[in-house]
């Protein structure tokens, strides 16, 4: 799209304001430091995009002054966590600055009586779990990546993962925010508190609003008590069909695991050799790992007990248990290295985000196949079983010429998402929608939901600065 006229470009007088705001240390603009963030961890070369600056600010104040700044000059901002991100969220699509948070990232407050801590968004959500960690509190709301992402990617994106069906996503443990809106000025939205019918919850509006709402500086998160124990099964099944049907028994039982995470063959043997390790997969077509954890080991133990014995009593081929941590870890890494090692080795691929009732999830697993012999691709998939979150990856075979994968892409995932939308789920559990997917986006929700949503967004940021093109193309 021509955006001529519409946005300004960062002009010489723009960088010198900017290092007036922020110092001249914190304005970068050389090609070469550009690089790191042009793109995400989305195909580069189909998404990647060069900003003109990017500016590192110190404090809630100077981000403030940048986001007046490029308001007045309609000149496009594009907030930055790690972009560890899946859908082109943090990619500066047309140009202009990124303002990376990436040095706002301090543990403002452990605030114990309270059970909340307020940090910075900039902090690695991984130091910010161990620096909770240390006092026996826990933040339950951390996804996948968790080693790199900033605490303010996963607010952006209200991330998942792996203990959802436990502990919800990041949006349940965000209590307050504080919010540099797109015109510049600084809100504080909710607060240390649980409850909040004060006016429209503009703070559940703003998580897992992609960055396109304004840019988060602080968060005030909730902590729970640190689950001492945990123990996981590795359970091995024939067929992925056989893995899934247990999901909703267990939960039916009473029983809730930490994690019900869900693995085929391709993901289990692209990740151990990716990490040259090795799972005892040998017979199985799929693999469930479940997690339990909580205060009190007797009753771990017995859950324990009681999910592998409905595994096995519905055809499991093994159930394996992991008690010490080290073995734990060990599997961990297999589940959370699968998109990595699709990555390095599958590179032309796209990783998607489905959702859908859990009771639904057979249906799309067979769907899967049916689409992957039809579009001549494989479709491996993994994810977050428990709660219906399927990272089915769309893997171009090496015979497919690259025009014809990208017609086959286009057209699977078109198809793959009806059936999704028609199964009563949605396009995104925990990516976004971001660029990746705004344009099925549009054909898969009512014009009037559009129109809300896009109402949104012109009443918070009237001159289309903040993240644009981010959930939808600008106007
Ligand atoms: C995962 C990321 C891809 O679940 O969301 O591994
Ligand atoms: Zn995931």
């Amino acid at each position: 799209m021509d955006t001529k006229g519409f946005y300004q470009p960062v002009t010489a007088e723009i960088l010198e304001a900017l290092q007036r705001i922020a110092g001249p240390g914190a304005v970068l603009t050389d090609p070469e430091k550009l690089e790191a963030y042009s793109h995400d961890e989305t195909d580069a070369r189909e998404y990647g995009r060069m900003p003109e600056a990017v500016v590192l600010p110190r404090n809630t104040a100077e981000v403030a002054e940048i986001v007046k700044l490029a308001n007045r000059e309609k000149i496009p901002i594009t907030p930055r966590g790690a972009g560890s991100g899946l859908s082109g969220g943090a990619i500066p699509e047309y140009g202009g600055i990124v303002l990376s948070l990436e040095r706002m990232n301090r543990l403002l407050e452990l605030d114990e009586e309270n059970m909340v801590a307020v940090a910075e968004t900039g902090m690695v959500t991984n130091d910010f779990a161990r620096a909770v960690e240390e006092r026996g509190l826990f933040f339950a709301g951390y996804p996948m990546s968790l080693q790199t992402c900033l605490l303010g990617g996963n607010i952006a994106e209200n991330a998942g993962g792996g203990k959802a069906v436990k502990y919800g996503v990041t949006g349940r443990y965000i209590l307050g925010l504080e919010l540099v809106t797109p015109r510049g000025d600084i809100v504080e939205l909710g607060g240390k508190i649980l409850k909040d019918v004060s006016g429209y919850d503009l703070k559940s509006l703003v998580i897992g609003s992609e960055g396109t709402l304004g840019i988060v500086t602080k968060a005030i998160i909730r902590l729970i008590g640190y689950p001492a124990d945990k123990s996981d099964l590795l359970v091995l099944f024939k067929t992925p069909q056989e893995a899934i049907n247990l999901v909703p028994l267990i939960l039916s039982r009473g029983l809730t695991p930490t994690s019900i995470e869900f693995m085929d063959r391709l993901s289990i043997v692209t990740s151990c050799r990716y990490l040259n390790e090795s799972l005892p997969y040998e017979n199985a077509g799929a693999m469930l790992l479940i997690e339990l954890d909580g205060v009190n080991p007797g009753q771990i133990e017995r859950d324990l007990i009681e999910t592998g014995k409905l595994c096995e009593s519905r055809g499991a081929l093994e159930v394996y248990v992991a008690e010490d941590r080290n073995n734990i870890e060990r599997i961990w890494n297999v589940r959370r290295n699968i998109a990595e090692a699709f990555k390095v080795f599958s590179p032309v691929q796209s990783v998607e985000d489905i959702v859908v009732p859990i009771s639904r999830i057979p249906f799309m697993i067979s769907e899967l196949e049916r689409l992957g012999k039809k579009y001549g691709m494989s479709i491996p998939c993994y994810g977050h079983a428990g709660d219906g979150n399927l990272h089915a990856t769309l893997v171009k075979e090496s015979a497919m010429g690259e025009a014809e994968w990208k017609r086959n892409e286009a057209a699977c995932l078109a198809e793959l998402y009806r059936i999704t939308a028609g199964a009563g789920g949605k396009i995104s559990g925990e990516h976004g929608i971001g660029i990746k997917r705004r344009e099925h986006l549009k054909s898969l929700i009512s014009p009037a939901e559009l129109e809300l949503m896009q109402g949104i967004k012109q009443a918070w940021d009237p001159n289309n600065i903040m993240n644009p093109g981010k959930i939808f193309n600008i106007p």
